[in-house]
């Protein structure tokens, strides 16, 4: 049963209305793609925390990585949500290592000529990685820069052959209460497993991408291991994590904050200051780290800065009518 509360990433206006500190940077390096070895990465040296998880072959994509500074590993690993894990940001980094990431395997069903259960590492296996430093915008107006590793998204379902009746594809997230503790409370607002969608064409956009590490390893479970969607124009609640279902639909699905709340999380979820939650502005954001005496807030950007690659999927929509 679904119990109609104010999520935890409620926050009160007060909150989100301070002056801005730093303009929002919307400059992309431009250039071919090079060996990571061969560039200097904001925000690298980072990488040290991540000594236990094995570190990946990728290489780096300037085209579509933003240049501003990747926020430091300890934030992005520390300050998450998975509510299935529990609802405080200290949570996940808690909890999520009881999760059994390997062996995994992803369910593929619906309007596609390759439906079947995949182990992760047969769909990744056509594939090479690529590292993207993307801005993730959360709907409670904090944001970051994370350096992924994975694969575009587009990539991995041209290899599952849609139909022409695919027009949305649906995701689903790992549903085991005995690993997530998340999904035992009786205080949860979530109908498990967490679900996601996004419509074909979104879907199939440079910028989806499919995520396996950050900072050049594997990712911890925390952030989604081992595998997640990064969706960057959209707010990160789109952003479903620990993958175990893929299905190719014709009508547009449910998705699991659209359920809670469908008068404040919308399907489409395009991160937009000019329509603001309605408890909240969504004109600026606080850009991690940030503390009390530096919280670090920035303008918000339509489309989280990704309009040049994302718009035309949007003309002729009232985004103010479809948030
Ligand atoms: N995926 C699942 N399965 N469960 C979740 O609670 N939270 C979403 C998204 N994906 C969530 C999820 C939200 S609200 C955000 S902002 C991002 O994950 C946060 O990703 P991060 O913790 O890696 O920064």
């Amino acid at each position: 049963m679904i119990i109609k509360q104010r999520p935890s990433w409620a926050i009160s206006e007060s909150e989100v209305t301070p002056e801005s500190i730093y303009l929002n940077r919307r400059k992309f390096m431009s250039g071919l793609a090079v060996t990571a070895a061969a560039m200097a990465i904001p925000g690298l040296t980072q990488a040290a925390e991540n000594q236990g998880k094995p570190a990946l072959n990728y290489r780096k994509v300037v085209d579509y990585s933003t240049d501003e500074t990747a926020t430091p590993y300890s934030d992005i690993t520390r300050y998450n949500n998975f509510y299935e894990f529990g609802p405080s940001k200290e949570d996940p980094a808690r909890h999520a290592g009881q999760m059994v990431v390997d062996p995994w395997s992803v369910e593929v069903e619906g309007e596609c000529a390759r439906p079947g259960r995949y182990a992760l590492e047969d769909l990744l296996k056509p594939h090479s990685y690529q590292e993207r430093i993307y801005r993730l915008r959360c709907v409670e107006a904090w944001s970051m820069v994370i350096p992924w590793v994975g694969v575009p998204l587009a990539d991995i379902l041209k290899q599952l052959e849609p139909t022409s009746k695919a027009k949305y594809v649906y995701f689903e997230t790992l549903q085991n209460p005995e690993q997530m503790p998340g999904q035992r409370s009786l205080f949860s607002t979530i109908d498990w497993p967490y679900r996601e969608g996004l419509r074909m064409d979104e879907a199939m956009n440079e910028l989806s991408f499919l995520a396996v590490g950050l900072y050049g390893k594997e990712l911890l479970n925390q952030n989604g291991a081992p595998i997640r969607l990064v969706v960057p124009w959209k707010y990160g609640f789109k952003s479903i994590k620990s993958i175990v279902k893929i299905r190719f639909m014709k009508e547009r699905p449910m998705t699991s904050w659209e359920m809670i709340a469908p008068d404040e999380y919308g399907f489409y979820a395009n991160v937009n200051p000019e329509v603001d939650h309605p408890r909240w502005s969504q004109s600026r954001e606080r850009r991690l780290p940030s503390g009390v005496f530096r919280p670090n807030w920035i303008e918000t950007t339509k489309f989280n800065g990704y309009g040049e690659q994302v718009a035309g999927l949007y003309k002729g929509m009232d985004l103010a009518t479809f948030y």
